[in-house]
C-alpha cells in the first residue's frame, strides 16, 4: 500500500490517497462560485489529486464569513458549482463539498481588509453561536434552540444542493472554531439546556446534523467530518484529543465515513507546536481507537512524507492545503518522485 493506492469510501472510488484541502479563496460574490473557483479547484484535478474538496461553503448566507465567500443556499449557486463538477468529473477526480456556517466568526471584511468586522453601511449582519460572545469585535448572540433546529435544515438543504450538482460526496466543517467547534467545544458554549453543559450536550448539534444529513443523502454517498482534534487552548475547558476521538466513535456510529484531523480555530496556535506532519498523531490516534477512516492535515509538503503517512497507516488520506497552492501538479510530482505510475492528463503527456 502507498500514496497510489486505490481507496473506496462507500461506493466514492478514489483513484490515489491525495486530497486537495479546503482553502478560502474569498473571489465570490453573492455566494457564486465563478471562474476563480473554476480554475482553482480543476488545477489540482488536472494536477492528478484524487479528491477535490470546496473552501468552507455557507449553507445560509448568515453563515457566511466575509461577503467574498461560497455559499450553497441557492439555486443560482447551485447551477454555477455544477460546471465546475463537471470539469473535475472529466479529469478523472471526485470531488466534494465541505458545508458550513461560520456562526459567531461572520460579519467580516475580505483577507486584504484584514478581516476587520464589517460596518452597517458595508452590509454587517447579527452572528449567532452557541452563547453569547465577543469574537474580535464582532458580537454573537445566543441561539435559540429553535434557530438551532432551523439550522439542521440548512445542512440538508445544502447537502441536497451539492447532490443535486453532482458532488460524489459532502463534508461538514466542524472544525477551526466554526459554529459546530463553537458548540462542542467548552471554550465557547457556555448553555444550560440539551445543546451545552455535559459533552454529549455540547456535541449534540453536530451529531444531530450528521444524523439528518446521513438520511437525506445517497446511501452510497460517503459523509466526511472535519474536527479540530484540539483547541491548542490550555485550559480545563480545552477540547482534547480524548474528546475528539470518543467523538469520532459517535460519528461513526452515525454513519460518518472519514474524519480530516485538523485543529485550532479560537486563538493564533503557538509556533512552536507547529511543524512538518504537527497533526498526524491526531489522524492516527483516531484511526486506531475507533477504526474509522482518517486524513492527516498540516504542513504536509513532500511526496516521500505524504507516503509514509499512507505506508505507516497513520492516515488513510493525506489532505494538502497550502503546497497544492505552490504546486498544482503536487499529485504528478509526488508519483515522479516515487517512481510510481500514474495517469497523466492526456494533453499534458508530452512534458511528463
Ligand atoms: C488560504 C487558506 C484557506 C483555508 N480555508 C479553509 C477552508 O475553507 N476550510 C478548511 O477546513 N480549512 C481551510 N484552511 C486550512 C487548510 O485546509 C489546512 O487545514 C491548513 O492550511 C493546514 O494544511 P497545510 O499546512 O497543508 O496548508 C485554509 C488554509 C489556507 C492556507
Amino acid at each position: 500500500m502507498n500514496l497510489f493506492t486505490p481507496i473506496k469510501l462507500r461506493e466514492m472510488e478514489l483513484k490515489n490517497r491525495i486530497v486537495l484541502s479546503p482553502m478560502q479563496q474569498y473571489s465570490a460574490r453573492n455566494g457564486v462560485p465563478g471562474n476563480w473557483h473554476l480554475v482553482h479547484l480543476g488545477s489540482r484535478a488536472v494536477g492528478g489529486a484524487a479528491l477535490i474538496l470546496t473552501e468552507c461553503t455557507a449553507v445560509s448566507q448568515e453563515g457566511l464569513a466575509t461577503l467574498s465567500d461560497v455559499g450553497i443556499w441557492n439555486d443560482e449557486q447551485k447551477n454555477a458549482w455544477k460546471n465546475i463538477v463537471d470539469f473535475v468529473h472529466e479529469q478523472d477526480a471526485k470531488i466534494g463539498m465541505q458545508l458550513w456556517h461560520s456562526g459567531g466568526k461572520g460579519s467580516l471584511k475580505h483577507p486584504n481588509e484584514r478581516m476587520k468586522p464589517l460596518t452597517k453601511e458595508e452590509g454587517a449582519w447579527t452572528v449567532k453561536s452557541s452563547s453569547a460572545q465577543d469574537f474580535n469585535g464582532v458580537l454573537a448572540e445566543e441561539l435559540t434552540v429553535s434557530e438551532i433546529q432551523e439550522l439542521k435544515v440548512k445542512f440538508v438543504e445544502g447537502a441536497l444542493r451539492a447532490v443535486d450538482a453532482g458532488f460524489d460526496t459532502v463534508e461538514l466543517h466542524a472544525g477551526h472554531g466554526y459554529l459546530f467547534h463553537q458548540f462542542y467545544s467548552a471554550v465557547i458554549n457556555k448553555r444550560n439546556d440539551e445543546y451545552g453543559g455535559s459533552f454529549h450536550n455540547r456535541i449534540r448539534f453536530l451529531v444531530e446534523t450528521v444524523q439528518d444529513v446521513r438520511k437525506a443523502i445517497p446511501e452510497s454517498m460517503p459523509l466526511l467530518v472535519r474536527i479540530s482534534a484540539v483547541d491548542y487552548i490550555e485550559s480545563e475547558e480545552g477540547w482534547t484529543l480524548e474528546n475528539s476521538i470518543a467523538l469520532a466513535e459517535i460519528l461513526k456510529e452515525n454513519g460518518v465515513d472519514f474524519i480530516t484531523a485538523s485543529g485550532g480555530g479560537f486563538t493564533n496556535v503557538n509556533k512552536d507546536l507547529v511543524y512538518p506532519g504537527y497533526q498526524i498523531p491526531f489522524s492516527k490516534a483516531i484511526k486506531e481507537q475507533t477504526g474509522i477512516l482518517t486524513g492527516a492535515v498540516g504542513m504536509i509538503t513532500e511526496a516521500k512524507q505524504a507516503n509514509e503517512i499512507i505506508v505507516n497507516s497513520d492516515a488513510d488520506l493525506v489532505v494538502v492545503a497550502r503546497e497544492h497552492l505552490r504546486d498544482p501538479y503536487f499529485a504528478i510530482h509526488s508519483a515522479k518522485e516515487l517512481e510510481i505510475e500514474t495517469d497523466l492528463p492526456w494533453q499534458y503527456k508530452r512534458a511528463f
